[in-house]
């Protein structure tokens, strides 16, 4: 059956920068200067890039692929389009992709609180709220006590629920607006004031007068390689986990955007400058900012200390400290403080509407529900859910559900795909398939990766990280704060359940499908 009533980006531009928009987010500006300072610059840059070609770029083209070939069978989620990898012929494989249902739908939840903050951050920045507190503790006491509401006193808790209720209404008011009409027009108008204001603080930072450090140390740091450290497998996962998190493959929203091709659209081309954009932006844009300005006002010792303090230390400690001690006014300060924050929720928010996507597009395509009926499934879901997070932060549970959805499961799904796209598929159809309307011909030593080394990777990968982290974490094994433990139970237990329920959503869709089939 080919399905051809579906909707459809409706320029190539709009679906660049809806693609662009999916992959740049908090991971480009935040997560990726953390990684890159914690893991030393440059030596972190080496395996990094080595990550872009091997996992990145193949996993990229094949997830346009299994979402253009699903999107031609009438699927725009992960369970019809391994169904159609498998020629229909398996009872499991639709199953397996629960994971391109749960682990986006999880992420979304506390990414889209997480974003929350960028917005609130933009509205205090202009209000100057935190303008005088310009030591990193007095920071950190700040953002702590806007994160950790409900630490007894109950004072604080109102704008972290307002912000983050504003956040998630305007990402399911977006999603509610169709791919068209929704999704590709805030790219249109997101994407841009990103580059905007990304390229106003670029060189606002790289002509700040040198003080405990210098921008070009900054820039040297993140820039020279130091090849002993290669043999350290932290620094391997650390690159290889910023990649997944960074292009999000192994999420579930690459193969949902695509599957609004037609079916001879372009993918290689497309897919290649959707990938590179993003490392554009990661590594020119987001690598120029926050790293070297904090190492101007804080050293390089003293910038790696405080992005080993925390994952937003350096993102929003220490840039709101640099925008305080700016040259010039405190209004200029305040207005480069509110680019900074607003750049992040803007490249947060396009990210957010991505992982909701799939979602949607289960419910209307897989279980027959209007959009409306949709969109207030994923808003009935994620408002408790996200609230979850908004009380219970303090105790772990984000790190927790970004450890098991955002970090791990990126990986197991990653292996999973590309097993069932160049072994069971084929990698002779795979090619093929990769290839049609190909405005660029993938060289061919890219066959033997997507079928040998990706798959060798991940799966290397897969046991090193289980052996090494994911076993101790799951066992909650160097708990830094025991009293965590029973929250982080529940967490998971409402992992599990979010899982369950998606598998159930699954069965019924099918149930539903064959007998509509047989009724026909
Ligand atoms: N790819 C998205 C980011 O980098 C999720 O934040």
């Amino acid at each position: 059956m080919t399905v051809d009533d579906r909707e459809r980006w409706s320029t190539r531009v709009g679906l660049v920068l809806a693609m662009a928009g999916n992959a740049v987010g908090l991971g480009n500006f935040l997560r990726f200067p953390v990684q890159a300072t914690q893991n030393g610059g440059g030596t972190f840059m080496i395996p990094y890039f080595i990550s872009f070609l091997l996992l990145g770029i193949p996993l990229m083209w094949i997830e346009w692929g299994i979402g253009r070939l699903g999107g031609a069978h009438g699927h725009s989620s992960l369970p019809g389009m391994f169904d159609v990898l498998t020629d229909r012929k398996t009872r499991w494989a639709k199953y397996l992709g629960v994971l391109g249902l749960f682990i986006p739908l999880v992420i979304f939840i506390y990414y889209t609180f997480i974003v929350s903050w960028m917005l609130a951050l933009s509205f205090f920045s202009l209000t100057g709220d935190y303008f005088g507190l310009g030591e990193v503790e007095a920071m950190r006491g700040y953002l702590g006590s806007y994160q950790n509401v409900f630490d007894g006193s109950h004072t604080a808790a109102t704008p972290t629920i307002l912000f983050f209720l504003i956040t998630l209404l305007f990402v399911v008011w977006v999603v509610g607006r169709g791919i068209s009409g929704g999704i590709e027009r805030l790219a249109l108008i997101g994407m841009p004031v990103l580059f905007v204001f990304a390229l106003v603080l670029v060189v606002r930072v790289l002509t700040l007068p040198a003080a405990a450090g210098s921008p070009a140390e900054g820039l040297n740091f993140i820039w020279s390689p130091h090849w002993g450290a290669l043999a350290d497998a932290r620094v391997w996962l650390a690159a290889a986990g910023q990649m997944f998190f960074t292009l999000s493959v192994g999420v579930g929203s690459v193969h949902c955007y695509a599957s609004y091709l037609r079916r001879d659209d372009d993918i290689t081309l497309t897919g290649l400058s959707t990938a590179a954009t993003n490392e554009f932006v990661e590594v020119v844009l987001g690598g120029t900012i926050a790293i070297p300005a904090a190492v101007v006002f804080f050293g390089v010792a003293g910038a790696t200390a405080i992005a080993n303090g925390g994952s937003y230390d350096l993102g929003i400690v220490a840039m709101s400290i640099v925008f305080q001690g700016l040259p010039g006014s405190e209004v200029l300060g305040r207005l480069a403080a509110f680019l900074w924050f607003f750049l992040l929720f803007v490249a947060g928010i396009t990210s957010s509407v991505a992982l909701a996507s799939p979602t949607i597009a289960f419910l209307q395509r897989e279980m027959g529900f209007t959009r409306k009926k949709a969109v207030g499934v994923l808003a009935g879901l994620s408002l408790p859910l996200g609230l979850f997070h908004v009380v219970f932060y303090r105790r772990g549970v984000l790190g927790d559900w970004d450890y098991w959805a955002g970090t791990f499961g990126l990986v197991i799904f990653a292996t999973i795909e590309i097993v069932l796209f160049a072994w069971v598929f084929g990698i002779d159809r795979g090619w093929t398939e990769l290839h049609r309307g190909a405005d660029l011909r993938i060289p061919r030593f890219y066959r033997v990766v997507i079928q040998w080394i990706t798959p060798l990777f991940l799966l290397t990968l897969l046991v090193w990280w289980g052996i090494t982290q994911a076993l101790p974490t799951l066992l909650m094994q160097n708990l830094a704060d025991p009293s965590q433990a029973p929250f982080l139970w529940l967490s998971r237990l409402l992992l599990a359940s979010v899982l369950v329920a998606c598998l159930v959503g699954i069965r019924w869709a099918w149930v539903r499908r064959q007998s509509q089939t047989t009724g026909d």
